[in-house]
């Protein structure tokens, strides 16, 4: 019976209080217990026990039951008023076995009895002991789960609460997010009418000269044809005067010839510029065999001139966007190349390169022209940037193949030129990004 009552605690933790009012009999238990290890305590009567049980906190009494004036029956229910967790063990004669009942049903927790064996001793205190111990552990348990519990739905009701809170901020975001989306699509649309505004306002002052020319030529033509016609009336015609009208005649028609031309390309290129209106739908090209074909469709505009094209790309290359934009990007390079920077040249060669990664087109297009300063490459892509409206040029197409790239292909582009050392267009497009 030496064996500790639970592993934390030993028999030396535990106070015990023995009631009898049978002076050797309590002597008799109190050295039993003590023999075991326990803290005994004695008390010869049920006033004595109430007292120290004030004063000390015991984890166990053994009382008698029959005693004078407070009985075990008083001492039990005196004891677990105070400490209800105190166990309490009631000893008894074996006449008043039915009180004995009676009290286990008012909480005491064992009875025995007299005489009682050691071992039977040993045994129901070890056993009280025990019980109260795990009882004691369970209500502490309960209280700490009661606690975890009450925690827990409190958690749960502030995380409702931070739900709900969050679904209302949601709501709010993606309605700010729409009204954003909104006010951006009208930005968008303001941007483009202002943009358009003012390339309506160039468009006009532009085309303002060459009908201009146009008008005056023909009013002076006009002019002509009715002096000539008073002349005939009046039969003061000769030879020289008809020569004299002819030759003006044919100069004020080349000249309304070349200002009709060039307001007719203004206008044409104006049409391009809303790059938004090509309609074209996207599809899937080999992109050298494509770029190939436009070089070749140029060869009336070139003339057949003696400049060089070649392009440099992989076979197996295929662009998966809209080729329209592609062409006239194309097109636009190697008629510039031409009329720009071959100017004068005899043989000039364009080289485009080609090639792309996972994401990305890349194309260059270099020629060996005559180049250009700083100042001309920053206005390069200006609309009516040109320097060569005497002879027809609007100064759109590189405005036009600015406005390609970057909206219908969303790509980029950007020039590299030096005056005498030629000219680069280096142009990125993302290999699926174009305007839908
Ligand atoms: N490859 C080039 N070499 C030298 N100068 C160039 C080259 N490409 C363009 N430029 C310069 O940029 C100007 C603007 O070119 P852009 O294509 O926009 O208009 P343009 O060619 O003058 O007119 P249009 O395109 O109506 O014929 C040209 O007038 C020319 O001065
Ligand atoms: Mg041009």
């Amino acid at each position: 019976m030496g064996d500790d009552v639970d592993r934390d605690k030993k028999n030396q933790d535990y106070k015990i209080l023995v009631v009898d009012d049978d002076p050797l009999i309590l002597t008799n238990m109190e050295r039993l217990l003590a023999r075991e290890g326990y803290r005994v305590d004695r008390a010869e009567s049920g006033e004595t026990a109430m007292d120290k049980l004030r004063d000390i906190g015991f984890d166990l009494v053994m009382t008698d039951l029959v005693m004078d004036r407070v009985d075990g029956m008083g001492v039990l229910s005196f004891a677990k008023g105070l400490y209800p967790d105190i166990a309490v063990i009631m000893i008894t004669g074996f006449a008043d076995m039915k009180t004995a009942f009676n009290a286990i049903r008012l909480g005491a927790d064992d009875f025995m009895l007299k005489p009682a064996e050691s071992e039977e001793i040993y045994f129901r205190v070890k056993r009280c002991l025990e019980s109260r111990e795990l009882k004691i552990k369970v209500n502490q348990r309960t209280l700490e789960l009661e606690d975890l519990n009450r925690q827990l739905k409190k958690d749960i009701t502030q995380r409702k609460r931070a739900e709900t809170k969050l679904q209302k901020t949601n709501m709010a975001l993606s309605d700010s997010l729409s009204k954003l989306k909104f006010a951006q699509d009208k930005l968008i649309q303001s941007e483009k009418l202002a943009s358009l505004g003012g390339m309506v306002s160039g468009i006009v002052h532009e085309i303002n000269t060459p009908i201009g020319i146009g008008i005056t030529a023909s009013t002076f033509i006009k002019q002509l044809i009715s002096k000539m016609e008073k002349n005939l009336v009046n039969e003061t015609v000769d030879v020289q005067a008809i020569d004299k009208l002819l030759k003006k005649t044919h100069e004020a028609a080349a000249m309304i010839h070349a200002n009709l031309g060039r307001a007719g390309a203004l206008l044409e290129n104006f049409k391009q510029v809303s790059v938004d209106q090509i309609s074209e739908i996207p599809r899937k090209i080999l992109v050298d065999e494509y770029i190939n074909e436009v070089i070749a469709s140029l060869s009336v505009e070139l003339k057949h001139s003696p400049h060089r094209i070649v392009v440099n790309c992989p076979q197996n290359l295929i662009f998966d966007s809209r080729p329209g934009a592609l062409a006239q990007i194309i097109t636009n390079f190697v008629m510039n190349s031409v009329t720009h920077g071959f100017e004068g040249m005899d043989q000039g060669e364009i080289l485009f390169e080609i090639h792309a990664d996972d994401t990305t087109l890349y194309l260059n297009c270099r020629d060996n022209g005559k180049g250009m300063g700083r100042d001309a490459v920053k206005q390069i892509f200006d609309p009516f940037y040109t320097t060569r409206r005497e002879k027809g040029g609007t100064g759109l197409g590189l405005y036009v193949v600015y406005n390609l790239v970057t909206k219908a292909l969303s790509g980029t582009i950007e020039c590299v030129s030096t005056p005498g050392r030629g000219t680069e267009f280096k142009v990125k497009v993302p290999l699926n990004g174009w305007m839908v």
